[in-house]
């Protein structure tokens, strides 16, 4: 589970797309609104148009397409908050090679804009390293060949989908190749989920949830014993009622380096603690950043 994948993802997708056409719609117009695309070029890495999304559209349709955003990254990650998200469109010698990028935020989101089945180019797919390329030598069997698509996973940016994934992964952007024309460019919306923390909708105090969080520090201990290294991000979903956890359930996880017992021992650890028995129903997101 190193990636989501939600399709008719936001029902301002429309309106957004419609912004962007009629913006595009006349070429030889030279209205003030045009004069804001970034030629983003890092040689032999990087290209693209860029420019600040929230500043793009207008901004009652922008927020409420951004706060639809923060709360399922709330709800499905236990992330915060969304970082200020980039608009890119790709035009033919676009592109984006492969590399990670650590520092942005724990989850990478592409929402796409992009009119994908009426598309005039080739490319533009977002595309993933393998997990299994890590273990390509143990794996390689000699009888037969090795194609692209084992290498890589290919997510094309199909109209109103959102991708997160784990931003960690060598990842990419296939070069466009087709118009110079915006109108029919790979077009996203794209930036990082930050801020991971526990997310509550109901009754349940905080401090009644630390309680739970300690116990759930006290059995990971073990396993990071021996100098070993974990990293990433295991996000869990939960509700609390009558005082016990229901439904304990992993919504992602991107860890490295940990085994299933950890994820058993989280989750056991969670059903069996006593949470206070208040009534109602609360919702909990529980992201657990490992970083040793
Ligand atoms: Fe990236």
């Amino acid at each position: 589970m190193r990636l989501l994948t939600v399709d008719t993802f936001a029902s301002e997708a429309k309106k957004l797309r419609q912004h962007f056409e009629a913006r595009f719609s006349n070429p030889r117009s030279a209205t003030g609104d045009r004069f804001v695309w970034d030629l983003w070029n890092v040689e032999g890495q990087y290209t693209a148009l860029r420019t600040p999304a929230w500043e793009y559209f207008p901004r009652k349709l922008y927020d409420a397409f951004h706060q639809r955003l923060v709360w399922w990254g709330r709800r499905t990650l236990g992330c915060h908050d969304v970082s200020p998200p980039w608009l890119s469109c790709y035009v033919n010698g676009c592109e984006q090679r492969l590399h990670g990028d650590l520092p942005h935020g724990p989850i990478a989101f592409v929402f796409s804009l992009t009119d994908w089945n009426e598309r005039r180019f080739t490319g533009g797919e977002t595309l993933l390293l393998r997990d299994e390329v890590l273990e390509y030598w143990d794996r390689f069997i000699s009888t037969r060949s090795l194609e692209e698509n084992e290498v890589l996973e290919v997510i094309p940016p199909r109209f109103n989908r959102l991708l997160a994934f784990d931003p960690r992964i060598p990842h990419g952007v296939r070069r466009v190749e087709g118009p110079m024309d915006p109108l029919y460019g790979r077009l996203v919306i794209h930036g990082w989920f930050v801020q991971p923390r526990p997310f509550i909708e109901g009754p349940l105090k905080e401090r009644a949830l630390q309680d739970a969080i300690n116990r759930v520090t006290d059995v990971i201990g073990p396993h990071l014993e021996d100098g070993k290294r974990i990293a990433g991000l295991l996000s869990l979903g939960f509700s609390v009622r009558s005082g016990k956890a229901q439904n304990v359930r992993v919504l992602l996880n991107t860890l490295r380096g940990a085994d299933q017992r950890l994820i058993s021992d989280v989750q056991k650890a969670l059903k069996t603690h006593d949470f206070p028995s208040g009534s109602g129903v609360s919702k909990v997101t529980l992201p657990l950043l490992f970083e040793s």
